[in-house]
């Protein structure tokens, strides 16, 4: 694999030239997505600004620009009418004054009146290479315009470590005042979340606490990419506790998961309501980031980073990795979150497949029903059924497991190659979309959702079901342009 140096990774890209060979060597390569926002060329990671605004959602995310390899990060933009099909846009915040001079890192949007308001965190470092995080504000024109503003929102607390960043903006209308709640880690190395507050969007940002969250003191090492969403009449608080390791997660060390409960805002104390659940049981998914401003109060809509911080993936050594999953639609039912594709997917259904051919196109929708029993599905196996992805069910545990390592290519094998589920009732279906490097299945309409990349070789595009009730697959049109826009 590529070693790259410090100047290597966080080198300034000065015109869209320098990177245009790559990108037309990048397309021609075997894993490019084809309904899944991915990277023009280099590296994607956290989307970033999800928001509705202007009859349009925008979203963007992490990219740097010269490889698989975490260095200097542009903000990019994507836009949708409709959350399915997306558009390239380019680079919108580029990390090129002091304040974000190694990076503009993460953070989310508001829109006020006709302009978005992003707010980032600016990866400063000093030439020693210490690291000073800013709380910076971008606003972006109508004419897709933008402007940075030149003083950040606010520097790092002094009482924490160097380690706070990622802004989600909210507006909290019982004490009328906009808050940003920044990643944290107290001095003595414990996650936290930090937060601000000011009734104005671009000014007068005033430390108001960390968030007490009673059970969750010592809960992960450092908390990236936190959020309190508000879903209905309950309170989710939803971030990615790091080095810590949780049961059925092999050994990962980085965690996205979310706790219901109630925020209140005058005592800055998020009461649990239950325990921390994992958001998405497959391998790779980490910094969601649920859009702000969406209509509907009663539901949320969720994408995340198909990938994993100190992760590689096959890509790598044709100069891109990562992607972003499919947005969901978030509910709440009962005590837990629920997750379901959106309905506007079906759209995208070309011609329906016969599953007695045992063939799996490389882009497809696949619908897989059981009536309870033990289940077996294996895909992207070679042509005498071997190999591939195993999912099984195993009826009398209700346990889902996804087991990787049957496939050629094999990847971050440290950090397990399985990772199983109980669902909470008997399993009726397996709502599974397929893209050239991705699997997502959705169990029992949102009941659990594992997302992971796979990287087929050419043999292995077959699949075999036993004990299904029911095969249905479609093909699935491209609704991603992977056009060159820098
Ligand atoms: C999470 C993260 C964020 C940070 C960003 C940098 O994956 O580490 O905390 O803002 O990625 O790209």
């Amino acid at each position: 694999m590529k070693n790259w140096s410090r100047e290597e990774r966080y080198r300034v890209l000065k015109s869209p030239e320098e990177i245009r060979d790559l990108y037309e060597r990048i397309k021609k390569t075997p894993y490019r997505q084809t309904y899944h926002i991915q990277p023009v060329t280099g590296l994607l990671n956290d989307p970033n600004g999800f928001v509705w605004h202007d009859g349009k959602w925008h979203l963007f995310y992490q990219w740097c620009p010269w490889g698989a390899v975490h260095g200097l990060k542009y903000w990019y933009q994507t836009v949708s009418r409709d959350l399915i099909t997306w558009e390239n846009v380019g680079v919108t915040i580029k990390p090129d004054c002091d304040l974000d001079n190694k990076g503009a890192y993460s953070g989310s949007a508001w829109p006020e009146g006709d302009k978005l308001q992003l707010f980032y965190t600016g990866n400063h470092r000093d030439p020693d290479w210490t690291r000073i995080p800013y709380t910076c504000m971008y606003t972006l024109f109508d004419d897709n315009t933008g402007e940075k503003k030149a003083e950040p929102l606010f520097g790092p607390h002094p009482d924490y470590t160097e380690h706070q960043r990622d802004p989600k903006i909210l507006f909290d209308e019982e004490t009328g005042y906009y808050y940003i709640c920044n990643g944290g880690q107290t001095k003595d190395k414990k996650g936290c979340m930090l937060i601000y507050r000011s009734k104005s969007l671009s000014e007068g940002w005033e430390f108001a606490g960390k968030l007490n969250v009673p059970g969750f003191e010592d809960f992960g090492g450092m908390w990236e990419c936190p959020a309190i969403e508000r879903i209905g009449d309950k309170d989710v608080l939803i971030f990615c506790p790091q080095h810590m390791k949780l049961i059925h997660r092999g050994d990962v060390t980085n965690h996205n998961g979310y706790i219901l409960g109630t925020m209140d805002w005058s005592t800055l104390t998020f009461t649990p309501d239950g325990k921390f659940h994992v958001l998405d049981f497959g391998f790779d998914s980490y910094a969601a980031e649920c859009a702000n401003n969406s209509p509907d109060p009663a539901s949320k809509i969720l994408v995340a980073w198909m990938g994993l911080p100190d992760s590689s993936y096959p890509t790598d050594e044709d100069e891109w990795s990562g992607c972003l999953t499919l947005p969901r639609e978030l509910r709440i039912r009962d005590r837990r979150l629920i997750q379901v594709p959106l309905p506007g997917l079906e759209a995208l259904r070309g011609d329906e497949v016969d599953p007695a051919d045992g063939i799996l196109p490389e882009a497809c929708e696949m619908i897989v029903k059981s009536d309870g029993g033990n289940m077996t599905l294996s895909l992207f196996t070679k042509a005498d059924g071997t190999g591939g992805i195993m999912i099984y069910y195993d009826a009398a545990w209700k346990m889902v497991t996804v087991d990787r390592s049957g496939l050629t290519k094999r990847f971050n094998i440290d950090q397990g190659e399985m990772r199983e589920h109980p669902t909470e009732f008997p399993l009726s279906t397996m709502r599974i979309f397929i893209d050239r490097s991705s699997v997502e299945i959705f169990v029992n309409e949102g009941d659990a959702v594992f997302s992971s990349r796979v990287f087929p070789t050419e043999e292995e595009h077959f699949f075999r079901a036993e004990g299904a009730s029911g095969v249905q697959i479609w093909k699935i049109r491209p609704a991603v342009s992977d056009e060159f826009i820098v």
